[in-house]
């Protein structure tokens, strides 16, 4: 039970902010995950984050701000709010990414990333989700989340080690390559040319 509750693809939620909202909390797990781990599974643990952040940032990029934009009162200004906050959180996942989890300023950078990532996504759910549920229709958030398992069908992801090794990954490589590749998957989820 618990188990289904946190392997993305077998969520039972059809709603696009049910399931952003899920991965918020998958995503606070995570970071628990990092800071526990030691060792390689310290590495791990933090790759198994960077593919969730991947797949969760730009499924909102893609799918969920564009709509947030035309629908929302002020859409523009909350999205761009959004949009730099994510900017911050990116640049320095990027370069933790680079330093690799032996760095020494490792622990105090997580630090840092989960205060930011986190910050982040309560003010998503407070100034874009709420309201983006009361402007759309079930049938839009459906369709949005088709989008979104799409993306996240392409990097398995679960908070407790181990887990992983039973399903392949198709997110490799910098956080990045990694983005691209779930745009990609996005568009073509969707109809959309890249
Ligand atoms: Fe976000
Ligand atoms: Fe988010």
């Amino acid at each position: 039970m618990a188990e289904h509750r946190t392997v993305p693809e077998l969520m039972e939620e059809n709603d696009v902010v049910d399931l952003l909202i899920r991965q918020h909390a998958l995503i606070r797990d995570m970071f628990d995950e990092v800071e526990k781990a030691s060792g390689t599974e310290r590495g791990e643990a933090f790759q198994r984050l960077v593919r969730m952040l991947a797949v969760h940032e730009t499924a909102e990029e893609e799918i969920v701000h564009p709509y947030a934009r035309r629908k929302l009162e002020g859409g523009d200004a909350v999205v761009d709010d959004r949009l730099a906050e994510e900017h911050e959180a990116k640049k320095l996942l990027m370069e933790m990414d680079k330093a690799g989890p032996e760095d020494s300023r490792f622990m105090t950078n997580l630090a840092v990333l989960r205060a930011s990532v986190l910050a982040h996504a309560r003010s998503e759910e407070r100034y874009e989700f709420t309201q983006l549920r009361a402007r759309t229709s079930e049938t839009e958030r459906r369709a949005m989340a088709a989008g979104l398992k799409a993306a996240e069908a392409m990097a398995p992801t679960h908070p407790h080690p181990g887990v992983e090794s039973a399903t392949k990954n198709l997110l490799i490589g910098t956080p990045v390559a990694m983005m691209d590749r779930v745009r990609d998957a996005i568009r073509n989820a969707m109809g959309k040319d890249g």
